[in-house]
Parts: structure tokens; sequence; C-alpha cells
């Protein structure tokens, strides 16, 4: 899935996943804002709903009943990604909706899974954002593994920064799965690691890096670093309330970096903003949210600053 759009040519949209385990931590909301911010900037974008096992985005932006989602893409209804796109009431931002049916077809996702990026990387936009859903189910995983800006949502309350952690290390090991799946000794030990108490004592991607050396050589070692050192995760710790709430995300950094030689491409807080919760209490659209607002406004210059 990810060889398919790195072929593409120069001028495709910038992709971003908008994931980080468990549900209620903001995903949908952050990957809205998100959006309103690139969209003020100027930047053509098409907000996603990837959300398999619970599409709301469409709620959330104040459409109602959409006509066209997903799955017309998926059933071959319509051929073109651009043709079940929805306008939005805000200018420059248009809005796919999702479909959970998606998730009850019996073959294997990954084809499917496959068209959506492949569709996504064609689209005219500067922009797509991918509203992901929760957990680290592969459907979720390999749509985070394709972005050129994965974004993790976390909440400063230890037990988020635990989540957050786990869908980053889980990524890693996906991604190494999917690396290796063509050798299957070499993918029997990234299995093997993938357990936290494995038995071997591989503890950290360092120790997993030592390991391949010994048993399959340099080369497969180096493979590995390289396949790693790819996930460039962005973190943004939503409702913050307090200065030190930041904090949640400069945690995963530091750990990311220690056990997963995982580097990350920024790290950024969202305030908690009671108009947010507002709105949605109402079930008002969140893209009726004044421009003061000071989440919007925080995640217009997050936006703007990854950006540039
Ligand atoms: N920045 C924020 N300020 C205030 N409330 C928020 C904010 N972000 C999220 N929320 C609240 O959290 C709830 C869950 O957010 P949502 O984006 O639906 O989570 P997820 O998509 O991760 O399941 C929202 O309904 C809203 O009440
Ligand atoms: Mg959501």
């Amino acid at each position: 899935m990810e060889s398919q759009i790195q072929n593409q040519s120069k001028k495709r949209p910038h992709i971003w996943a908008i994931g980080g385990g468990k549900g209620g931590v903001g995903k949908s909301v952050v990957s809205i804002l998100l959006a309103l911010g690139l969209a003020q900037h100027n930047q053509n974008t098409v907000l996603v709903d990837a959300d398999l096992g619970a599409a709301n985005l469409h709620t959330l932006m104040g459409i109602k009943s959409p006509n066209r989602n997903l799955n017309d893409l998926v059933s071959q209804k319509y051929d073109s990604i651009e043709d079940i796109c929805v306008q939005t009431p805000i200018s420059n931002l248009r809005l796919v909706c999702g479909a959970s049916e998606i998730l009850s077809y019996a073959n294997p996702q990954f084809s499917q899974k496959s068209k959506i990026v492949q569709s996504i990387a064609h689209m005219k936009a500067d922009h797509v954002i991918m509203d992901l859903g929760a957990g680290t189910s592969y459907n979720v995983l390999d749509f985070f593994l394709v972005a050129d800006k994965p974004v993790v949502v976390l909440t400063p309350q230890p037990i988020s920064i635990q989540n957050a952690y786990a869908f980053i290390r889980n990524a890693v090991y996906r991604k190494l799965s999917r690396m290796a799946h063509k050798h299957p000794s070499l993918q029997e030990l990234v299995r093997m690691a993938m357990n936290p108490k494995n038995e071997d004592q591989i503890r950290t991607i360092a120790n997993l890096h030592e390991t391949i050396r010994n048993s399959h050589g340099e080369k497969a070692a180096e493979r590995l670093m390289e396949t790693v050192q790819k996930i460039r995760p962005i973190l943004i710790t939503n409702m913050a309330k307090e200065q030190r709430d930041g904090n949640a995300g400069r945690i995963i950094q530091v750990v990311s970096e220690k056990y997963l030689t995982v580097h990350c491409q920024g790290v950024a807080a969202i305030p908690y903003d009671p108009l947010v919760e507002k709105l949605i209490a109402q079930m008002l659209p969140i893209a009726a949210l004044p421009k003061t607002s000071r989440a919007l406004a925080n995640a217009a210059a997050i936006a703007k600053k990854l950006i540039s």
C-alpha cells in the first residue's frame, strides 16, 4: 500500500492520518480542527471519514444524511473518489463520508483499503485528512502507516499516554511485519519480539536490530532500521487544560526514541475548549466554531507549522 503512493507524481496531496488508540480522545474533533485550519490557509482540503467502525464525521460537520459514501467507491458504484466528495459549508473543504458496511465484507480488507488509499493519493487536493477509527487493528494501522503526516492524538491522562505509546509500538511492528512478509524466519522473529515479555529478552528495537544482525546479517538489520525510521509521528495532546498538560506528548516522544528508535515529526497541544463540547452536545456542527475559538486557533497554527 505504501509503495503504491510513493510512486505518484510530485503533485499528489499530503496525506494526514489522525489516529491514536481509544475512542473519545478527540480524533474526529482534531481531524476537523486541522482541516478547518488548513482551509483557512487557502489549502484545498478533503476530510475522509476512514473510521470504518463508527462513521460520524458528517454529523460533526453538520451534514445530516449524506447520499454518497466510501462504500460507493469500494463497491464501484462510482469510479472516482472525487465523485463521492461532498462540499461542506466551508470553502476549500470537502468531505468523504464513511461507511461501516465496508467492515462486513467477507474477504480480507487489504485490497479494499489499498483501493481507498490509491484513490486518495490521486485526489485533486492539497491535503487529505483521514479520521481513523479507535484501536490498533490493521484496518486502522494500515491507513496510519501510509500518511506523510501520521498524527497520534492523546489526552493528558496517564492511561491515554500509555495507549498512545502502545499505538505507535503496534504501528512499528505492523510495518516491520509487512516488511518481512516474504521472509518467514524474519517475520517470525518480528512476531516474537512484538510480545513485550518474549523469552529472548528483546525489549527494544535496538535489541531486535542486534538479534537480526546476528541471525540474518547486516543488510537485513539495516533494512529494519530504515523501515522503523520512516515512521515519523506527530503527537497532539488534545483537551489540554494547563500548560504542563503539553508534557504528555513529550513523554511519548522520549519513550518512543528510547525504546522504538522512532523520531517524532512534531509535538503540540490543543486546549480543551468548552465551545467544542457545547456544539457537539447540541448536535451543532463544529464547523460553526468562531475563529476566536482557542482550540481552532491552536489547530490552525499547528497545521500551518506542519506544512511550512
Ligand atoms: N478540544 C476539545 N475541547 C473540548 N471538548 C473536546 C475537545 N476535543 C474533543 N472533545 C470532546 O470529546 C468528545 C469525543 O471526541 P471525538 O473527536 O468524537 O473522539 P474520537 O474521535 O477520538 O472518538 C467530543 O464529543 C467532545 O465532547
Ligand atoms: Mg471519531
